[in-house]
């Protein structure tokens, strides 16, 4: 069965980019078959998070009813199916030919999740990926204005009668100014999937164009996001070794296992 996860917020810059990309590449690094699709279609940024400068067709493409969703997957290094955004709002307004969930059809059954990196904001094109999803994880941040635009989304979710997996608290410091873990559930009324620390590991990653998770996978933020994935997937993700390192080829050579 296909699950069909959209990440939003409300509020922009708390992580949702982030954090997609980085449970895209767990999910696919454990040997699940994933898709990650920007939903972005104003303002992609995606694509820039995987070092991806793609000219060809998007999203967009497919909405405006040009291309096949089929035809626009592309790959990251390594080797995750993305789907990236589109050009610009102008170039899609009123010409949306085929909803998000309809062009995502074609997917459905062949993959086993399909996540959706919404937009900033709660408008047209957030909703398109609500529409178009099963299950919704909400970012946020632990201020109140992140915290205050979570309780919008929840209620937008709830209109559409999409389930809420939970929240993810990203950004956090741990210091006092900090609006307290307890205090968010409470207020959101909703379980917290996860606790991503602000980390200076994920600016480095963006600047490097390979997400956290794979760039520094001893990272706090890339433990965290292995702990969100577990919560998501309902089970203990093993996420074997590419390459043995010397030590273990050595090892494995000396017991007679290769
Ligand atoms: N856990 C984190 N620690 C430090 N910086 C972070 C973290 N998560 C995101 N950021 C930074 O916040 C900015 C916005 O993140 P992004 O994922 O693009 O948010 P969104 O998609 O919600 O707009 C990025 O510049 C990123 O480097
Ligand atoms: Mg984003």
């Amino acid at each position: 069965m296909t699950r069909i996860i959209t990440f939003l917020s409300g509020k922009g810059g708390v992580g949702k980019t982030t954090i997609s990309s980085n449970v895209a590449e767990a999910l696919f690094a454990a040997g699940k078959k994933v898709v990650v699709v920007d939903a972005n279609v104003t303002t992609p940024n995606l694509s820039l998070h995987y070092g991806l400068s793609e000219s060809g067709p998007s999203l967009h493409d497919v909405l405006n009813g040009n291309f096949n969703i089929t035809d626009v997957i592309y790959k990251t290094s390594s080797g995750l199916p993305i789907i990236p955004g589109g050009l610009s709002f102008n170039n899609l307004k009123g010409k949306i030919k085929k909803s998000l969930a309809k062009s995502l059809i074609e997917l459905v059954g062949k993959v086993d999740y399909i996540l959706i990196d919404a937009s900033a904001g709660l408008g047209g094109e957030t909703q398109l990926a609500v529409k178009a999803s099963d299950e919704l994880v909400i970012v946020t941040n632990p201020e109140l204005p992140a915290v205050t635009d979570a309780l919008k989304a929840k209620k937008m979710a709830e209109e559409y009668r999409v389930s809420l997996l939970g929240v993810v608290l990203n950004k956090v410091t741990g210091l006092d100014f900090d609006l307290k873990e307890d205090n968010i559930r409470e207020f959101l009324e909703l379980p917290v999937l996860g606790v991503v620390p602000h980390d200076i590991h994920v600016p480095m990653s963006i600047r490097e164009r390979t997400p956290v998770f794979i760039s520094y996978p001893e990272s706090k933020s890339a433990k965290a996001i292995k702990q969100i994935v577990n919560k998501i997937t309902g089970e203990e993700l093993y996420i074997p070794d590419k390459e043995d390192g010397p030590f273990k080829k050595w090892l494995k050579r000396f017991l007679g296992l290769e």
